[in-house]
């Protein structure tokens, strides 16, 4: 397929950075905000380019820094998409951490995050964080927000998180995890 043709199809991911434009004021924001804040959400309504800047934008900026990215979307299995987002960042034995039944284990996702991010900044990326309350199990769910919110809170990673800004009008059980991320 001819790359201009992938790009009329859908969102702008990592590898389409080169040919993402305008947008720099707010990127340059978005930059900022991610500096100063454990957790950042970015919301808006669908179709309102929320994926590609923070896919080609945010996520190329920060990998150029140096720091360390992992990108996910929640889905049906989110602690399997967070083991695979974090798998792209193991090293040697660190895998061992990131199977379903270890991440499950009391404190076996803020392990897997301290071990991989060891001395370096982890930003984690989650596209579409309303999939959690849409496509999750419950259980799941409150293990991924709860171990999320935590690790931010003891700086030991960051979360930028897209959202649909629709979501907020039927969900109220959101507001509250969301201001416990925050
Ligand atoms: N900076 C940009 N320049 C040109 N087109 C863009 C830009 N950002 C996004 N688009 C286009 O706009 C469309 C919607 O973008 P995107 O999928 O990122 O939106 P979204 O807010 O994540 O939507 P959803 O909530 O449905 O996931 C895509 O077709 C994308 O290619
Ligand atoms: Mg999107």
């Amino acid at each position: 397929m001819p790359e201009g043709e992938l790009l009329t199809l859908g969102l702008f991911r990592e590898a389409d950075a080169a040919d993402f434009r305008g947008r720099s004021k707010l990127l340059g924001r978005l930059i900022d905000d991610v500096k100063d804040a454990g957790f950042v959400a970015v919301v808006g309504p669908s179709g309102s380019g929320k994926s590609s800047l923070v896919l080609a934008g945010l996520v190329t900026q920060l990998r150029a820094r140096g720091c360390l990215v992992a990108t996910m979307t929640p889905g049906d299995d989110p602690i399997g998409s967070f083991g695979a987002a974090l798998g792209l960042l193991a090293a040697g034995d660190q895998a061992e951490l990131l199977s379903g039944a270890a991440l499950r284990r009391p404190d076996g996702i803020r392990r897997s995050i301290r071990a991989i991010a060891a001395n370096e900044r982890l930003v984690i990326v989650i596209d579409q964080l309303e999939e959690l309350w849409t496509l999750s199990d419950e259980d799941d769910r409150r293990r991924l927000v709860e171990a999320l919110a935590a690790a931010v809170r003891n700086g030991e990673g960051q979360v930028v998180a897209t959202v649909r800004a629709d979501f907020f009008d039927h969900d109220s059980e959101s507001g509250n995890s969301f201001q416990t991320l925050s």
